[in-house]
């Protein structure tokens, strides 16, 4: 491989959207951010200055960093902030990966604006397992809002209150002209009869599983968070947040004389959001087969057709549609799923409540709580001081504890109604595995408070998803069915609402790795935790020192 270098500059840009200005922190000046292009083995070097007003991080969501967990990028996980006028050089290298990922700021609230697509290309001449597709475009969805991002997560923290719901949805930060004020602002490909395209479909949304459908057109999906996958088509696909899908989209044979949209909106089991104003939609425009590209452009006299999305609570839907990725499990590609089992957790993943501190009026479910999430019952505090230095250097003590519970922390019936945790503790508590283990998780999902799913995001591996089902995992019958053969291969998970999935993976790159829900809301209240996996014996097997630049606390 070679080595691509990039400078990202973290500046403030004037942004305008449904009519209204504000002032966003971006990388480059460009919302979405710039795209990261490169092949498969290929070394990474990212130059990040920051010149905002904002402590930022970034992270290469589902970029493996084997070894290299100082490149990672959650703040206070694997580094300290880079501070207004400091730099950092994210320096990694792609192994064995190709497909789509993104990049987004790994502080608070700020991958609301500051995200953008990573294409890993496929090692020279070795060609994609479907045919090669005429162009690749990103498709990234996110989420828009009118206040300050920073402002609403700290009312939230300091309240205790619910999320505070978008202004709109976007496709490649358009909202597109189903919202006020933004026909201008809509996102529309252009395509050419007969052509096959492949959209990388990302969902940097910061609290939503969104439906994807284009109407009158199916979409084949070859590979999800830079795996590929069993080639199949569906006319809607889910993809929630953390999560990368490549589809290939073939125009239709000859120009058809019509508009077509492409619309996402909401998966929610709470909240209703079909074709209302939670709907994002972009234009599926054709160009004539001849014409030079500049014309022609969007005729308001064709037909329009507008995709039908599945209901806002369809869980039926999502339990079909996950059902059917599967790894592509060949000579070339194989599925290395552990078919052995050296450790088994069992961790329950939801939300809860806190009570309300003395003197203070909360918004949670009561006015004397507030909302808490947790894994095993423990809401994760973030640190003062990066965990990953903090082992590295064998100064833990008061940073973090290593005795992140193998079952809920307060055992409570988390499938029961009503809700009984009211008694989540907080704490900075690691899972520590020796290098080498071959983990199974069973994540359950737990119903108090709502049902909800969650998208469960793991840093530093991919892992294979063996196995889920609705309501309480059960550990004799269940796994029986897992699926040890194709298994889909991936770095974000949706537990499903009211139920439980199995995933596996090898702990095979030492460090500090980070595990939450990829919905900013909830990883705000504390669903997510950390592994430490240890150095192996192997010079190979051990962490990387850390670069002389890493950001001090
Ligand atoms: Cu895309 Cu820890 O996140």
């Amino acid at each position: 491989g070679i080595t691509r270098y990039y400078d990202f500059n973290v500046t403030m840009a004037n942004v305008t959207r449904l009519c209204s200005s504000k002032s966003i922190v971006t990388v480059n000046g460009q919302f979405p951010g710039p795209e990261l292009v490169a092949r498969e083995g290929d070394r990474v070097v990212v130059r990040v200055t920051n010149h905002a007003q904002h402590n930022v991080s970034l992270h290469w969501h589902g970029i493996r960093q084997l070894r290299t967990g100082w490149a990672d990028g959650p703040a206070y996980i694997t580094q300290c902030p880079i501070q207004t006028g400091q730099s950092y050089v994210y320096n990694f290298t792609v192994v064995g990966q190709r497909g789509t990922l993104w990049w987004h700021a790994h502080i608070s609230w700020l991958r609301a604006t500051v995200y953008g697509p990573i294409v890993i290309l496929p090692k020279l001449g070795v060609p994609y397992p479907f045919p090669a597709p005429y162009k690749e475009v990103p498709v990234i969805f996110g989420e828009w809002w009118q206040a300050d991002t920073e402002v609403v997560i700290k009312q939230a923290l300091q309240t205790g209150g619910g999320p505070n719901v978008s202004d709109a949805h976007t496709i490649n930060g358009l909202p597109g002209p189903l919202y006020n004020c933004s026909a201008k602002d809509t996102y529309k490909l252009k395509v050419k009869p007969g052509k096959t395209y492949m959209l990388r479909l990302i969902n940097a949304a910061l609290n939503d599983e969104l439906f994807f459908s284009i109407a009158n057109h199916s979409l084949t999906v070859v590979e999800v968070d830079a795996v590929y996958v069993k080639p199949f088509t569906v006319d809607t696909l889910l993809i929630a947040p953390g999560q990368t899908t490549n589809v290939l989209l073939t125009a239709k044979p000859f120009y058809p004389g019509a508009n077509y949209y492409m619309s996402a909106a909401p998966y929610s089991t709470t909240r209703p959001g079909t074709f209302d104003n939670t709907t994002v939609a972009g234009i599926l425009e054709y160009e004539y087969p001849d014409a030079p590209s500049s014309a022609p452009s969007f005729n308001k006299a064709l037909p329009l057709y507008k995709p039908t999305l599945p209901g806002f609570n369809d869980t039926d839907f999502v339990g079909n549609f996950t059902a059917k990725l599967r790894s592509l499990a060949t000579a070339q590609y194989p599925a290395a799923v552990p078919k052995t089992v050296d450790k088994k957790f069992f961790f329950t993943v939801g939300l809860g409540t806190h009570p309300c501190p003395a003197n203070t009026t909360c918004q949670g479910p009561t006015n004397t709580t507030q909302f808490a999430a947790s894994v095993n019952n423990v809401s994760f505090a973030l640190p003062t001081r990066a965990l990953l230095h903090s082992h590295f250097t064998g100064l833990s003590s008061g940073v973090y504890s290593s005795d992140f519970p193998v079952a809920p922390l307060t055992p409570f019936n988390y499938t029961g109604t009503p809700p009984n945790n009211t008694n989540v503790a907080n704490g900075t508590k690691l899972m520590v595995i020796p290098y080498g283990t071959n983990v199974e998780l069973v994540m359950q999902g737990t119903s108090i408070l709502g049902i909800e799913s969650h998208p469960l995001h793991l840093h530093g591996f991919n892992f294979f998803v063996v196995g889920q089902g609705y309501g309480n995992y059960d550990p004799v019958n269940d796994p029986a069915k897992f699926n040890l053969v194709d298994p889909v291969e991936r770095n974000t998970v949706g537990v499903p609402a009211g139920g439980w999935v199995a995933i596996r993976f090898l702990a095979d790159n030492p460090g500090v790795w980070f595990m939450h829900c990829h919905l900013e809301v909830h990883t705000t209240w504390g669903l997510r935790m950390a592994w430490l996996v240890l150095d192996g014996s192997l010079p190979h097997q051990k962490l990387l020192p850390p670069p002389s630049d890493l950001p001090k606390c």
